[in-house]
């Protein structure tokens, strides 16, 4: 193994990595883990926006009530007030390094970027770059990151596990290299900006997801996860189920998109007085109950009412992305089904990022900060991700050394590696568990059998992991199943149904929210 020595090291490279390493560099010396393909992470295909107050006719207290609200009660109000008053500073700070946002060619503009509408909001405030936001931010950041003299690019390891020392204080982490051979990167400070857990179902809105790797690593060494049952399903993923998956993004329908059945019919109204922006958790379970109801693979979403000029404006890469696939969404109706797409739970932090290990932050969608409840609104999260890399940027600028002490040796096997194969139909199995059981919607039985299921991957992987030398896949695979197995857990407590979370079995809301359950694993250094 080798082995040295960091200061500030951040895992992963989506825009709260990217933000915080930008916002630390000038008072410490920056390690940043990103894959050297950094389409990997979910921040790239992020599309609609970034949600703030920014128009004169929006208010603060408008955007803390719509996200509680779509919350749907398990919104910590601290945590909304707090992102959302610092939402507007984190958008100037975008513009001030250049990020390309669409202007507002209207000539009654009251601010000088378009706002669109997503799901839940009250009111036009989400600022985006046409309909590829998430690719303008990534762009802007990663190029002034790449051209910086103190932050160093690591894009060779993957970070598999953090290293936890007897004092329970995080020291860095084990990461693999391309050959799978154990690195070891000491540090005095570990940011985990890692992702969420979409990886964990089989349909995901983005290419890559991740599967909880950062949450895992994060709790393995004593931190606290939270809120894990309200997995979100974006309401429309562009169904074509051979080709890799593509978002078509909420703020179609904040531009009037309508969903229909296959016979045409408009169906959000019967559900919703909000139609198609209710927040998210409605509209796709409604879409979920129309597949079911008429075992129709798909329903459509219909934006063709829109001139072709505003199309092209709003919406290029969808319009040309859809055009590729045969599908000329200013004249006919897109083919959409929902699919994983953002976990509001994660690894419990407070205002500064800080976990319950001394020396650990965790910022994005890995964490869990209580803004999301049980329900996350449209374009709260890369909201989110830049009020906490900046809140964690404030309290990171200065050092407060480790306390040295002993670091319990890292135990892994060293016969041969797993079959990659073998490792892939495992994660397939667990998807395929996940999906059909720990979905969009649940009940008593399936989560059950999910238990069960899950516990024969479980000994399958444990048998793997004793015999063979560690590799990326296998630990994926094993941090998978244990978040897995916490999520089914999490959704068997909840006896009510609440936001993203639906049990058949316990259909309605407790009057009083059950607050969210939290997991916590004593352990000091690496099992
Ligand atoms: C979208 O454009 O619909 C995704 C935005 C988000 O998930 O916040």
């Amino acid at each position: 193994m080798s082995a040295n020595s960091h200061d500030l090291l951040i895992v992963g490279g989506g825009i709260a990595g990217l933000a915080l390493a930008l916002e630390t560099a000038a008072t410490r010396k920056v390690t940043l883990l990103r894959p050297f393909d950094d389409d990997r992470g979910a921040s790239r295909w992020a599309q609609g926006g970034i949600a703030a107050v920014l128009s004169p006719q929006d208010s603060i207290a408008d955007h803390v009530r719509d996200t509680l609200i779509a919350g749907d009660g398990l919104c910590d109000e601290a945590a909304v007030r707090f992102t959302v008053e610092h939402g507007p500073r984190a958008i100037e700070w975008l513009l001030e390094l250049g990020v390309p946002f669409t202007a507002n060619e209207s000539d009654e503009a009251t601010y000088p970027y378009h706002l669109t509408r997503e799901g839940g909001h009250g009111a036009r405030r989400v600022i985006h770059a046409a309909d590829a936001t998430g690719s303008a931010v990534i762009e802007t950041l990663l190029s002034q990151v790449k051209a910086h003299p103190l932050i160093t690019l690591e894009d060779r390891l993957t970070a598999i596990a953090l290293i936890g020392d007897v004092r329970g204080q995080c020291r860095g982490a084990y990461c693999l290299d391309a050959q799978e051979r154990v690195h070891e990167l000491r540090a005095q400070d570990t940011v985990l900006a890692t992702g969420g857990a979409s990886g964990l179902y089989q349909h995901a809105t983005s290419p890559y997801p991740a599967c909880g790797e950062g949450m895992m690593m994060a709790f393995d060494i004593g931190a606290e996860l939270a809120n894990l049952e309200f997995q979100q399903f974006h309401p429309t993923c562009l169904y074509d189920p051979d080709r890799p998956p593509f978002l078509i993004s909420e703020a179609v329908r904040g531009e009037g998109g309508i969903l229909r059945d296959l016979s045409g019919r408009r169906f959000m109204p019967d559900i919703d007085p909000r139609g198609e922006l209710a927040p998210r958790d409605i509209v796709a379970r409604a879409i979920d109950a129309q597949l079911r109801e008429s075992g129709a693979s798909h329903v459509l979403l219909d934006i063709t009412h829109l001139p072709k000029r505003e199309i092209e404006h709003l919406f290029p890469t969808i319009r040309q992305h859809c055009l590729g696939r045969g599908i000329d969404i200013a004249r006919q109706p897109i083919p959409v089904v929902p699919a994983a797409h953002y976990s509001c739970g994660g690894i419990v932090i407070d205002f500064n990022g800080k976990t319950a290990v001394p020396h650990l932050h965790a910022i994005g969608e890995v964490s869990y900060t209580g803004l999301h409840g049980a329900n996350r609104m449209a374009s709260n999260s890369l909201l989110e991700c830049l009020v906490f890399a900046h809140a964690a940027a404030r309290c990171l600028r200065t050092v407060d050394p480790c306390i040295d002490s002993p670091i319990p040796p890292l135990r892994l096997a060293c016969g041969s590696r797993a079959v990659p194969v073998q490792l892939a139909n495992a994660l397939e199995r667990l998807r395929r568990i996940m999906t059909t059981r720990v979905g969009i919607v649940r009940d008593d039985a399936g989560l059950n059998q999910a238990v069960t299921e899950l516990m024969t991957l479980e000994n399958d992987c444990n048998q793997r992991w004793n015999a063979c030398a560690p590799s990326a896949a296998l630990m994926q695979l094993r941090q998978a199943i244990a978040l897995g197995r916490l999520t089914i857990e999490a959704a068997m407590s909840r006896r009510e149904s609440r936001g993203l979370h639906f049990n058949l079995d316990c259909p309605d809301h407790e009057a009083e929210p059950i607050p969210p359950l939290r997991f916590h694993q004593k352990t000091a250094g690496n099992a």
